[in-house]
């Protein structure tokens, strides 16, 4: 990924307190977004969504609608993929931007073959918003701003955790997300980096397609050619990760003793697994940042700058204890 200029939206004032002076530059003037009331003016945004692919997505795109209300100013036109394809993708996209919305709200199925979709929308001056994932190649020129947690640095913790849990090394494979969706890349990048001159051996990566019934079935494979000699497992998300529990359980291994599985997301089910012992780390991917992303639409149909990557925090949670902490009030 290109160096990129970022601001971590900490969602303390700080960072508020910058967009939201943005905000009240703009909203004084004609912004065309919607401004929470008293303007009679609604702003059409066109969701190029990804649609039903597990916890994280359904989270992240409820937070989206529930974000873009016409009571906020906003008619939200929600375009979920079908089955996942990107050519549905690109014909809701190119829908939009002949329909003349004002903005475009883009979650890729997949990171390449955009170039064309983004080049039409410049030309008819609609601005495009990534949500969650990136592009490839990565023109930044051709978006106004990504909006996602760092998926190389959760990553990046991710592995630095395993290599301070497995000083003397050991067996690790990688559950990885479809090939060709962009995140996948990232959290690779990022938790070798996170290794760094770890002595754990990498036996096996495979893609489990997010879902649980597939992490299953591939960490059945693995810990069957392998002996069951496999000590780490980094699931790129929650559901690989809880699959791959169940296969552990089901070969007669105890999930903590025998072998660690580390996820990504932190959703309800896998933060309840940390606490009951059947996962051993969870990174958050925080899906929740539609207000994120309401300001920065109002930034930029406010003529106002954005970076060009805004980096959503996230939290890591390494016990049975952490999950406990924070299950009560789980958003997702
Ligand atoms: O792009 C984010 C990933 O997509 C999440 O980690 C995964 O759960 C979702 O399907």
């Amino acid at each position: 990924m290109s160096a990129k200029k970022r601001i971590r939206v900490a969602f303390g004032l700080a960072a508020v307190g910058a967009l939201t002076i943005g905000l009240a530059a703009c909203s004084t003037g004609d912004s065309g977004g919607g401004d929470g009331g008293g303007s009679e003016e609604i702003t059409t945004v066109g969701f190029v969504a990804v649609g039903p692919e597990g916890a994280w997505r359904e989270a992240n795109e409820q937070n989206i609608q529930d974000t873009f209300t016409e009571e906020a100013g906003y008619d939200l036109k929600y375009a979920p993929a079908t089955n996942l394809d990107q050519k549905s993708q690109i014909d809701a996209f190119t829908s939009f931007v002949d329909e003349g919305v004002d903005v475009i709200l883009l979650s890729a199925t997949e990171a390449s073959g955009w170039e064309d979709s983004l080049k039409r929308a410049q030309e008819a001056e609609i601005p495009v918003i990534l949500l969650d994932r990136g592009i490839e190649p990565d023109d930044d020129s051709l978006y106004v701003t990504r909006i996602a947690p760092d998926n190389v640095e959760v990553a990046k913790e991710v592995g630095t955790w395993a290599a301070a849990t497995f000083p003397d090394g050991g067996n690790y494979v990688v559950l990885e997300g479809p090939a060709g969706v962009g995140v996948v890349n990232e959290r690779n990048t990022g938790f070798d980096e996170g290794l760094g001159d770890s002595s754990l051996t990498k036996l096996d990566a495979q893609t489990a397609n997010w879902s649980a019934e597939e992490g299953k079935s591939v960490f059945e494979t693995m810990l069957k050619s392998s002996g069951n000699d496999i000590q780490l497992v980094f699931a790129q998300n929650d559901e690989m990760g809880l699959g791959a529990a169940q296969a552990a359980e089901e070969a007669g291994l105890v999930v903590g003793e025998d072998v660690k599985i580390a996820t990504i997301d932190g959703t309800k089910n896998a933060m309840q697994a940390l606490a009951d012992g059947q996962l051993s780390y969870v990174h958050e991917y925080n899906p929740l940042f539609g207000e994120t992303a309401l300001e920065v639409v109002e930034k930029a149909l406010a003529g106002e700058d954005v970076d060009s990557y805004i980096v959503v925090p996230s939290e890591a949670f390494d016990s049975a204890e952490a999950a406990q902490a924070v299950l009560a009030d789980r958003k997702y």
